[in-house]
């Protein structure tokens, strides 16, 4: 049931509920005050016709009511039924009519009645009844006093309409009203609802779209407060929804590009290695040559098994959801082991290591802090030229324990600096020498960083070569 048909329902129900009930309160209201009138007006002309004759009987002297003064006692009546619209006739003491203003019930004895019978001991009372006719009766009877004593009574009757016999009469009329009324209420209604339900209309239309899949639908704010605070919270949901997929999506393309570079690098070590083991197969490959071909294929698989290698860190550190174990650590020492462990490379080389300054430790995992400044190192030393020196800054500033790796190799292009950090990108100069491993090394540095709440940035030096600053917080001093 939509809300049109709810609202004029409630409506109409209402309405009519209401119009009946005033309806029936004025009415009622209306007939009381009617019926009251009439008896106000029956009162008072008993009284003043009681008064008259029991003043006509003392002038006259007499103390009792008989039918030879019928002739005197209808000028009376005339007298006062003029203006009357009643009924009035005048009693003697047995409760007999001795006159009636509409010439009917000369002699009719009333001393039945209660209200008559009530006077003839000398109290005034009032009476209604329905008639037959479907109006409402009023009667009143009160006393003729005359010294004291009660000599007979006035009995004057009239009757008034009823709302009930009313309504029967003018019950067209009252229909045509009614539907007149129903007829009014349905189209305000009808327009009311309109007007209610055009803003959530457009609401279940904005919906309908987003759920087709248009997520760049949203919804104009109009209406009440309600409807409004609705489509905000439409609009704020679907805003949600629109990012998270978003993000999904661009998820869903690192992922599909990390695929596809890992297979790209695994085919350079692969082909090297079947081109140099199908040549030996081949055989007659003289002894000089063949050795050479071997070593091809040891080194092809030592790099094949350090790729494999650092997929595996980059994925545990990456989707490591447990803690590190951390502990505190002193940056001094992990990059003097880092540095140690490095020797063999350094030293063939002939390039110095220099460690200066100090830093407050850190909290962090050593192992993997150590493949930080391992990986950095190895980079520098990789471009540093021979006899040249890599220089570790150790410094603590604004609450962050600071490391510098400075070496002096060709420097970094400022278009590199960021995207160096990204999974197998390699800055060209590096690609053309292929020398180094798959482009892993610092992306391996990026997320080991990131989870102990540090940063790493990289930047070419005015002189030569490159600075790389990675920054962890101070353990705070308490
Ligand atoms: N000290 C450095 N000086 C200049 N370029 C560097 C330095 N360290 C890294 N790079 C650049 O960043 C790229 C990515 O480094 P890395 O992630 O360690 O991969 P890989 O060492 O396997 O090439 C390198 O290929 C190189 O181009
Ligand atoms: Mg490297």
């Amino acid at each position: 049931m939509s809300i049109r048909r709810r609202l004029i329902a409630a409506f109409l129900a209402v309405a009519l509920a209401v119009a009946a009930a005033l309806s029936v309160y004025f009415l009622t209201e209306l007939e009381d005050y009617s019926l009251r009138k009439m008896e106000e007006r029956l009162t008072s002309e008993q009284m003043l016709l009681s008064a008259t004759v029991s003043a006509q009987m003392v002038a006259a002297g007499r103390s009792s009511l008989t039918d030879g003064q019928a002739a005197s006692l209808s000028a009376v009546l005339e007298s006062v039924d003029q203006t009357a619209v009643s009924r009035v006739r005048i009693l003697d003491s047995d409760g007999v009519s001795l006159v009636d203003s509409a010439n009917e019930d000369v002699g009719v004895g009333y001393s039945e009645t209660p209200e008559v019978a009530r006077a003839l001991v000398g109290e005034r009372s009032s009476t209604q009844r329905a008639l037959p006719d479907g109006r409402v009766g009023i009667s009143v009877a009160g006393p003729i006093v005359v010294d004291g004593r009660v000599t007979g009574a006035v009995y004057t009757s009239g009757a008034t309409f009823s709302i009930t016999t009313l309504l029967r009469e003018y019950r067209t009329e009252v229909a045509i009203v009614a539907a007149a009324f129903v007829l009014v209420t349905i189209v305000l209604t009808e327009t009311l609802a309109r007007w209610l339900s055009r803003p959530l209309q457009s609401l279940a239309q904005g919906a309908v779209a987003f759920a087709d899949g248009d997520h760049s639908v949203r919804v104009r704010p109009t209406g009440s407060a309600e409807i409004r605070a609705l489509a905000d919270a439409f609009n704020a949901m679907a805003d949600e929804v629109q990012a998270a997929l978003l993000e999904l999506r661009e998820e869903e393309r690192r992922k599909s590009r990390f695929v596809s570079d890992v297979s790209h690098e695994l085919r350079t070590p692969l082909t090297a290695i079947r081109g140099a083991a199908e040549t030996l197969l081949d055989g007659d490959v003289p002894e000089e040559d063949a050795r050479q071909f071997l070593s091809t294929i040891a080194r092809e698989s030592e790099r094949l098994t350090r790729l494999a290698n650092d997929l595996i860190t980059l994925q545990r550190i990456e989707g490591a959801t447990g803690e590190l174990p951390l502990s505190k650590i002193d940056l001094e020492v992990v990059a003097r082991q880092a540095i140690e462990s490095l020797a063999p490379l350094t030293e063939a080389r002939n390039v110095r290591v220099e460690v200066t300054g100090t830093a407050e430790p850190v909290l962090g995992d050593r192992d993997r802090l150590q493949q930080v400044l391992g990986n950095l190192l190895d980079n520098a030393s990789r471009v540093t030229p021979e006899g040249g020196t890599i220089a570790v800054e150790l410094a603590t500033e604004d609450g962050r324990s600071v490391v510098r790796v400075i070496d002096e190799g060709p420097g970094i292009a400022e278009k590199d600096a960021e995207r160096i950090f990204d999974r197998f990108y390699r800055a060209q100069s590096s690609r053309d020498r292929g020398s180094g491993g798959a482009g892993l090394g610092l992306a391996i540095v990026a997320a080991i960083v990131s989870s102990h709440g540090g940063t790493i940035t990289a930047a070419a030096r005015p002189g030569k070569g490159t600075v790389f600053t990675l920054k962890l917080p101070t353990i705070p001093k308490d």
